[in-house]
């Protein structure tokens, strides 16, 4: 699908956004190896959460779904079934990481694939600590999925991560639920901590020091009812859209502020943004409130080191307001970007150009100067739902009409994404 979008006067309004692809993904996993039912509300509609479901139901659990409130039947810690067929993860490296865990501990074989993007996408991560905990676990060319997991009793570890991922973590800490004993996660600089939250919310017993994750095994989990915040990564588009185009002024609700996810806001604050949060409150031990964000002239600055880690999904949009800031924007300690759903650097750097921006294009980084001029032009998404969300929001401010091709790209997190766009934007 391709998708037009037309230049902004400005955008204005309450912005209706997705539950937390995150926190949805952990919620359906822990509820579908918790005792008894467990209710989610707003789980989220993106396409990667729905892989998640798809799995879980082949795995044997029973669900329904009623609008964005899923109901999911647990069968406990080892209770799931063996699959029929292989599992399909689609584009959701959330998926095939973290649900890996869990299938380690079963009593069965299961096959994990994904959609071209997916293949590419290293897993070697997630093998060489399963492989610790005593898992059989096999992969295309010994790192790229499909792979294949001979399940059976794990033993607990003290592991160090060798890159931060939360998705990692959560894979090490999921497989720890069924190991006698402690389970230790060490971290490089702290990740989400969405799947800490949600295991101590089932009734894990896991505790946090600074990046040491402790979890004791075997806990009983049991089912609960959830909601899930609005997703922060999604916020991000619009908080962004607001930043570029004068005059602009959007309020988010009931959006997830967790710390260890909210490096987006400190970053947008500390270059100039005017954001404020005017209600905060703790649902399911995670921090819920809501946002209001005007126009006003950002400066700019320097993403590195634990920051880049801390919001690495938000990095292509920021390099769009990076090259509208005043100062432009250098990103550092951005190698994962190219292992995301696309190359990050290169499909930011790909569009930015055919915008006529000049970018500087590094391995592990880009430096965007500020103070340029969008034009008109046929951008790509490349498959990518943030690029194709991200060069969305930088159309807002070119000199025409854009055309982006692969748009549907962006139903892997938000659906809903362009009717929300056209709903605030004012032209
Ligand atoms: C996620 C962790 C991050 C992030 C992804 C979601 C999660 O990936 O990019 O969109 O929910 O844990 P990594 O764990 O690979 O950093």
């Amino acid at each position: 699908m391709q998708q037009k979008i037309s230049p902004a006067s400005c955008v204005e309004g309450p912005v209706r956004l997705p539950g937390d692809k995150s926190i949805s993904h952990r919620y359906a996993m822990l509820a579908a190896i918790a005792e008894g039912d467990s209710k989610i509300q707003n789980y989220s509609t993106g396409a990667d959460c729905h892989s998640t479901l798809g799995c879980l139901r082949a795995l044997g659990v029973a669900m329904e779904e009623e609008g964005t409130t899923v109901t999911l039947r647990g069968r406990g810690l080892e209770g799931l079934q063996a699959p029929a067929a292989p599992l399909d993860a689609g584009n959701s490296g959330s998926t095939i990481r973290m649900l890996s865990g869990i299938l380690a501990a079963q009593s069965f074989t299961s096959e994990i694939f994904g959609d071209e993007s997916l293949s590419r996408r290293p897993m070697d991560r997630i093998m060489k600590p399963l492989a610790e905990m005593g898992a059989r676990i096999e992969a295309r060319d010994g790192r790229y999925p499909p792979i294949r997991i001979a399940g059976g009793p794990l033993r607990p570890i003290e592991y160090h991560l060798p890159v931060p991922s939360a998705q990692v973590k959560t894979c090490v800490l999921f497989g720890g639920l069924c190991a006698h004993g402690q389970t230790v996660v060490h971290e490089p600089v702290r990740s989400r901590d969405h799947s800490e939250i949600a295991l101590r919310e089932f009734g894990a017993e896991i505790t946090m020091e600074r990046q040491r994750i402790v979890l004791e095994g075997r806990p009983r989990l049991t089912g609960r009812e959830l909601v899930v915040p609005s997703d922060l990564s999604s916020a991000a588009f619009f908080l962004v859209a607001a930043l570029l185009v004068p005059g602009s002024h959007v309020t988010i609700h009931n959006v997830g502020l967790n710390p260890t996810r909210s490096a987006l806001l400190d970053f947008l604050m500390g270059a100039g943004a005017s954001i404020r949060v005017t209600r905060i409150e703790q649902v399911n031990g995670e921090l819920i409130g809501d946002l209001l964000v005007t126009h006003a002239p950002i400066r700019g600055g320097t993403i590195e080191g634990a920051v880049t880690a801390a919001l690495i999904d938000e990095i292509p949009v920021l390099a769009v307001l990076g090259a509208a800031s005043e100062q432009g924007l250098t990103v550092r300690d951005a190698g994962e970007l190219r292992i995301k759903e696309t190359d990050r650097i290169a499909t930011v750097a790909e569009n930015l150009r055919r915008m006529g921006v000049t970018v500087e294009e590094r391995p592990d980084g880009m430096t965007i100067p500020g103070r340029q001029q969008f034009r008109a032009a046929h951008l790509d998404s490349f498959g990518d739902h943030r690029i194709a969300m991200a060069f969305s929001v930088a159309a807002l401010r070119a000199d025409g009409d854009c055309v982006i091709a692969n748009a549907d790209a962006a139903s892997v997190s938000f659906p809903e994404f362009y009717p929300t766009l056209e709903e605030i934007t004012r032209r």
